[in-house]
């Protein structure tokens, strides 16, 4: 996708996003809503999903509202897959090629590429945007900028 081609995508998208936070829907309604938009109108978002910190066990995240196919990694441990390691780091994971990847967490066979941010409440991170791409090289600087905007708007809500 080229550049005008994509951000042309992410001003479509993001007035509805910001509807949808500052929407009397419930959190975990605004983050499903997140994940169906994003998955359905930018293309090559092939699995879009939350992951929440465990608020009982702090090193640990467990999946939240996702759209796409299910997924086996329900709870990931800080430092284990790309996940674990954005939360630890506390930074946003781009991932080019995922067959690259010592420390990484397969959901499936098609998925080729990977961005990871994390979500920040308090100054600790409350959990994590997840997307996967069947294409390889899927995300660039220009997508974690915008998701970047998208996580913010999640922390607004979530403060
Ligand atoms: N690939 C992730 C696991 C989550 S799935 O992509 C939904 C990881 O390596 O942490």
């Amino acid at each position: 996708m080229v550049e005008l081609e994509k951000i042309e995508y992410f001003n479509q998208v993001l007035p509805d996003i910001e509807k949808i936070m500052t929407s009397k829907l419930s959190i975990e309604d605004k983050l499903k809503m997140v994940c169906l938009i994003l998955k359905e109108n930018i293309p090559h978002y092939d699995w879009v999903g939350f992951y929440l910190t465990n608020q009982q066990k702090k090193d640990e995240l467990i999946l939240g509202p996702f759209a796409g196919d299910p997924t086996e990694h329900v709870k990931i441990m800080f430092g284990q897959g790309i996940c674990g390691q954005a939360a630890q780091k506390q930074e946003t994971f781009i991932i080019e090629d995922v067959s690259k990847e010592t420390n990484y967490l397969s959901c499936s066979a098609n998925v080729k590429s990977e961005i990871v941010l994390p979500i920040f409440k308090d100054g600790i991170v409350w959990g994590e945007l997840d997307i996967d791409s069947h294409e390889l090289i899927r995300f660039d600087e220009i997508d974690a900028d915008f998701l970047e905007k998208v996580c913010q708007k999640i922390e607004s809500v979530v403060s």
